[in-house]
């Protein structure tokens, strides 16, 4: 299951409603800077690290390698979900051997550096995701194997050290901290952290080999990724759907249907291109923004609204191979008199169906629009296609036919049970859903 758009689509509830269907819940790529939300009952519940699936007592969630982990975000909300009756073995929650560990300098570095960007600067969420990718992938970082064993992370601490110290303290004028400052603090999350560690892809492929059925969550969006997203404006991983093989040691192979979550319009969060992008104080964005409380679940920042954009959905179904859509947050259109959807967009005079890969090519772009007519009626009570209004049924037909792609649930609230459930998510190849 992965975020269609620019992320914050509404992964967690959706990750949250089909844990019921699944044996186990996988978090393959991201770290804490994801944000997803649950409500269940009207109790709200916002995860960083820990798979969605967590408040169903009887599944095991995995934390798999492709994900970078900041143990002291991680031992903050294993905490925060005991105080509250979950959680109650290190059994339910399995956490990769090769994760990589993001550690105070990492924080320090992604802080630094988007200073020193200045105008340019990403936006990042500043928990130090970009600079643990960036190690991993230049091969200094350090894993949980290493992290759990004190004599390798003080070897691997003395190697690596250095060379931070180097760069955060003479380029960018910044206090790095020394080895034995990293080891006291680190050393008794550690400690802590040796139950719920293993092999993960081997008991993930066991699990598939005796007919489970796992679900793998996927942080940020499409629009995010390393190399499909908006670049350089995106995030240090892979998003899409391949990250969920590389992320958990399972071969594409094992992949019965790829689901992208994708709000009914588009929001993004920090900076980088948006075609579909309403001005601040126009009065529709600012309709998206209050009705549909568009504020991050992990900075707490003002997310950038936007009418739906078909170009952004059809690249996600084409670098996902999305074998069905969820679509979320339809409820927040109610009370908009037209529905505007971008179909293509004019760049140069010329019209493209695909977005460019320049961002100053994207931030060009001007949207052609197709207006669909708007709805007036609640839509929070409906649990089934019919029961929506005449308008919010056709915009879900015209979501599937542009997408080329079969809903398989409509959300029409926060909470677990607003939803309108269309096909099962473990099965591929349905026809688009009519009301
Ligand atoms: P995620 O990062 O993809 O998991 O999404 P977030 O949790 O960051 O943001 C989605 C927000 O929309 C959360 O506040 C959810 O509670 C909320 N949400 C999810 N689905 C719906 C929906 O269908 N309608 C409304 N009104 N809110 C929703
Ligand atoms: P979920 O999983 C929305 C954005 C940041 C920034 C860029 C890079 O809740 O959908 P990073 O800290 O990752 O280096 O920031 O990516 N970003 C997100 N936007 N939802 C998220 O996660 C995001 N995670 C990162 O705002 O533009
Ligand atoms: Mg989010």
């Amino acid at each position: 299951m992965v975020g269609a758009q620019w992320g914050d689509e509404g992964k967690g509830k959706v990750v949250d409603y089909y844990t019921r269907a699944s044996d186990a819940v996988v978090r393959y790529q991201g770290g804490n800077n994801a944000g997803h939300t649950l409500v269940v009952r009207g109790q709200k519940k916002v995860l960083h690290l820990i798979p969605s699936g967590i408040l169903h007592r009887r599944k095991t969630c995995f934390i798999g390698n492709g994900v970078v982990i900041d143990p002291v975000v991680l031992f903050g909300e294993i905490e925060d979900l005991k105080a509250e009756g979950h959680l109650k073995t290190p059994r339910q929650l399995r956490i990769s051997d090769r994760a990589h560990i993001i550690f105070d300098y990492h924080r320090i570095l992604d802080a630094a550096q988007e200073k020193s960007h200045g105008k340019g600067a990403i936006g990042t969420t500043g928990r130090g995701i970009g600079p643990a990718y960036a190690d991993k992938t230049a091969r200094i970082g350090i894993r949980v194997a290493e992290f759990i064993d004190p004599v390798k992370l003080r070897e691997r601490l003395d190697a690596i050290l250095p060379v931070r110290h180097e760069m955060l303290e003479k380029i960018y004028g910044t206090r790095c901290p020394g080895v034995s400052e990293v080891v006291r603090e680190y050393q008794p999350l550690a400690e802590k952290l040796i139950p719920y560690v293993e092999d993960t892809g081997a008991t993930l492929s066991k699990m598939i080999s005796s007919g489970k059925r796992i679900l793998f969550e996927g942080a940020q969006g499409t629009m995010l990724d390393i190399d499909q997203g908006t670049y350089p404006y995106v995030t240090s991983s892979s998003t899409v759907a391949g990250g969920a093989c590389t992320g958990s040691g399972v071969g594409p192979t094992a992949i019965d249907s790829v689901i992208g979550v994708t709000k009914a319009y588009t929001t993004r969060v920090g900076a980088g291109p948006f075609p579909t992008e309403l001005p601040e104080g126009d009065p529709v964005g600012e309709h998206l923004s209050s009705t549909g409380a568009e504020f991050g679940a992990t900075t707490g920042r003002r997310r950038r609204c936007g009418w739906l954009d078909m170009v952004v959905l059809r690249h996600s179904v084409r670098v996902n191979g999305l074998t069905g859509i969820v679509i979320t947050k339809l409820d927040v259109l109610r009370g908009l008199k037209e529905l505007k959807v971008a179909v293509a967009y004019k760049l140069d005079g010329k019209k493209i169906d695909a977005p460019p890969a320049s961002p100053i090519d994207l931030g060009r772009c001007e949207p052609v629009y197709r207006t669909f007519k708007g709805f007036d009626e609640e839509t929070r009570h409906a649990r089934t296609l019919r029961q929506l209004p005449k308008n919010a049924r056709a915009y879900v037909e015209a979501m599937q036919e542009l997408s080329g792609v079969p809903a398989i649930l409509v959300s029409v609230g926060p909470d677990r049970d607003e939803s309108i459930l269309l096909g099962d998510p473990f099965c591929c190849g349905r026809k688009p859903a009519r009301g």
